[in-house]
């Protein structure tokens, strides 16, 4: 067969495990494909009309392109914070930390707080995306909070989560008289929301914008992700000309050459055909809570209730994570032989940043298999492994192959998944961009805390009793 030319630069995905070649009639067939052909080419037409615009919440696709200025300013700022602070913490929640503490966990070294301080690129790093108060209270333990940076995310600037972190530290920084605006960042609107009212009266906290047109799960690539990015010396460059790159790669309507669009199709397809849970499991600890990221930006986006047209529905596809091998041996079992309901997309790395060979030394008997080897190439076997086994037992799955895990190539990812998505929510023909879903339980929570304004939702919430007979 015809090899494509594919530039050696590029990460890859391979969907020939979703094809009928591989799996007979549990695979899909290139007719069914192009039964979807001009759905697709609608899906690719919309996606590209509405680029850039603000309205239609596309503002993501211009990140790689329209942010010279920030980046610049972005790596002043981060240069200042690692020379003055030991611990830089970001607080938020959602799409407002997920892409922090992915982009930290696949760049850094994966036991980086714990490394002295010669030997990481930048202060220790915490996202607290969680409200528990035994994880605020140990946080506590182990910053000194004059030697902190704060960096609070949040588009809307009202999340209750994140703003009660921010008045918990507030308040801790007037006790220790430490002057706010010195330990404070706000990445927020322009515009709207607390923060920027809380900036001005604390006396000019230092401010990002997070633009109009980017949501919460589709802006690692604003200042977002880019400051903590660069404060813990991670080539936000790189990042951002890895996006590039994708979606250079993604500018075509033929699905055969677009790897975000033939992602959609095969995806949309399987959902069709009761697909209705997509296992992201990386062979990569560095890429593990990538799958967290994903897992909001796939289910937040295309879990909805209605089309575009109004009509009602209920779509979507519930993002399961896993993590190679580790759950090789706990639910791969599953994957294989229960039911046909999955997707699984692997992430596989082609050279990983340490080899670890495996000494012969004591590898003899039946551990000579192993001796002379490396970790690598066990991980490697592993993955391969188990995908075989996995069509084997015609079960859907594809990879997609990073050539090494740096900020270049996950750039690619990250650009791949967010196209993806919008494309998939474009066949789909609901909404990506929105999250109804999410903003109802934000009100709840405003309501129950007596919040101004929401007095109506606090008695429809009070009437919500558990039935005694039902609490055993
Ligand atoms: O993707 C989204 O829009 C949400 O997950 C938000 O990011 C999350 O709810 C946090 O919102 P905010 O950034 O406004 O605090």
């Amino acid at each position: 067969m015809k090899q494509k030319q594919i530039s050696p630069q590029a990460v890859t995905v391979d969907f020939t495990n979703m094809t009928k070649k591989a799996l007979k009639d549990k695979g899909i067939s290139e007719e069914r494909i192009l039964e979807e052909e001009t759905r697709a080419k609608k899906a690719f037409a919309q996606v590209q009309e509405s680029r850039g615009q603000n309205a239609a919440m596309m503002g993501w696709t211009e990140l790689p392109y329209s942010q010279e200025e920030i980046v610049e300013d972005i790596l002043e700022t981060a240069k200042n914070i690692r020379k003055k602070f030991d611990a830089f913490v970001v607080l938020g929640i959602g799409g407002s930390a997920l892409g922090p503490q992915m982009a930290a966990s696949a760049l850094l070294h994966l036991h980086y707080n714990e490394l002295p301080r010669q030997k990481r690129r930048g202060p220790r790093f915490y996202v607290e995306d969680n409200i528990d108060p035994v994880r605020m209270r140990d946080l506590l333990d182990v910053i000194d909070l004059k030697k902190t940076c704060f960096n609070v995310i949040s588009k809307s600037g009202a999340t209750s989560e994140t703003m009660t972190q921010l008045l918990i530290i507030l308040d801790l920084l007037n006790k220790a008289k430490l002057d706010p605006k010195d330990h404070l960042i706000f990445t927020t609107d322009a515009k709207k929301g607390n923060l920027v009212k809380l900036s001005e009266k604390l006396g000019g906290v230092k401010r990002y914008i997070l633009p109009d047109g980017v949501g919460g799960r589709f802006s690692e690539l604003s200042p977002v992700g880019l400051l903590p990015a660069a404060v813990t010396g991670c080539d936000i460059c790189a990042l951002l000309r890895g996006a590039a790159f994708m979606d250079d790669r993604c500018k075509s309507d033929n699905v055969f050459e677009n790897p975000a669009l033939m992602s959609a199709v095969m995806q949309y397809i399987a959902i069709c055909e009761g697909k209705n849970i997509g296992v992201m499991m990386p062979y990569s600890d560095n890429l593990r809570y990538l799958s967290d990221w994903y897992a909001q930006l796939w289910a937040e986006s295309l879990g909805k209730n209605k089309r575009l047209t109004g009509e009602s529905c209920n779509v979507g596809q519930t993002p399961v994570k896993a993590l190679g091998v580790t759950d090789q041996h706990s639910q791969v079992q599953l994957y294989t032989e229960g039911p046909f309901d999955k997707v699984v997309t692997f992430l596989s790395v082609e050279s990983y940043n340490s080899k670890m060979p495996i000494s012969k030394t004591y590898a003899d008997g039946e551990l000579s298999f192993l001796g002379g080897h490396t970790m690598e190439e066990l991980i490697q076997a592993e993955n391969s492994a188990t995908a075989y086994a996995l069509k084997k037992a015609g079960r859907l799955n594809y990879t997609i192959r990073l050539p090494q895990v740096n900020a270049f190539y996950l750039g690619q990812v990250l650009f791949l998944f967010e196209l993806q998505t919008a494309y998939a929510g474009a066949m789909l023909q609901i909404n990506a961009f929105d999250q109804p879903g999410v903003e109802a339980g934000k009100q709840a929570t405003f309501a129950l805390l007596g919040k101004e304004g929401y007095e109506k939702l606090r008695e429809e919430l009070s009437d919500d009793e558990s039935d005694p007979k039902y609490v055993i």
